[in-house]
């Protein structure tokens, strides 16, 4: 693949997460003003929508790298993994993100004044959910400048730890524990 298509197809999937912030937003702000009492729960829809998102991005990506480390250096293989981690990276993961806490911190703010161990705990996984995600964009960068020298192990391993977070963070949320 050459170096324009690669920049092209860059430019497009940044488009369509444009136009998918800007109609994310028109649509809050219209369900803002239709049904301002029915607002927290549709925040919560979105909230989980955006998780699921961001969730199947984090579960993917580490995944991709796996075979990404097989594949060799400068072959056509690997530089289709380049554009698969890249686009997963920039048109799912980083908005579902975004999303995730825009949504999650109102809900805390509006239905719990930012209150409760399980919040603040919950927020502590997140972060590190966050920094995971930072790290596996980091990873991405590499990969796309063939500097990886991490095994297939170490990303099998990495490939487990959303998981873990991901359990943590719904108990916390559903079960409030304390
Ligand atoms: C900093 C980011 C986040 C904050 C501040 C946050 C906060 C919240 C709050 C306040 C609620 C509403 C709880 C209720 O009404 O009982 C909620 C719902 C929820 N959150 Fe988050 N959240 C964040 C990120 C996440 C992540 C990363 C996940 C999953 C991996 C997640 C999973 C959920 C689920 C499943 C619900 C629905 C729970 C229910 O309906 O009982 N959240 N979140």
């Amino acid at each position: 693949m050459t170096e324009t298509t690669n920049e092209n197809s860059a430019g497009q999937a940044m488009k369509r997460m444009l136009i998918g912030i800007v109609l994310l937003v028109v649509l809050t702000a219209l369900l803002f003003l239709v049904a301002p009492d029915s607002f927290y729960p549709w925040a919560k829809a979105i909230h989980v929508i955006a998780v699921i998102a961001w969730m199947a991005g984090m579960l993917y990506l580490p995944r991709l790298f796996v075979y990404h480390v097989d594949a060799e250096k400068g072959s056509e293989q690997s530089e289709t993994f380049k554009v698969m981690e890249r686009r997963l990276l920039r048109a799912i993961i980083n908005p579902a993100m975004t999303v995730t806490w825009v949504f999650g911190l109102w809900l805390a703010w509006k239905g719990f004044g930012f209150q409760g161990g399980w919040l603040h705990a919950k927020i502590l996984a997140v972060l590190l959910l966050s920094g995971l995600h930072g790290y596996l964009a980091g990873a991405v960068r590499k990969f796309a400048e063939d500097k990886n020298e991490k095994p297939a192990r170490h990303w099998r391993i990495v490939n487990e730890l959303p998981t873990l977070l991901m359990i943590v963070i719904v108990i916390l949320v559903i079960v409030k524990p304390f």
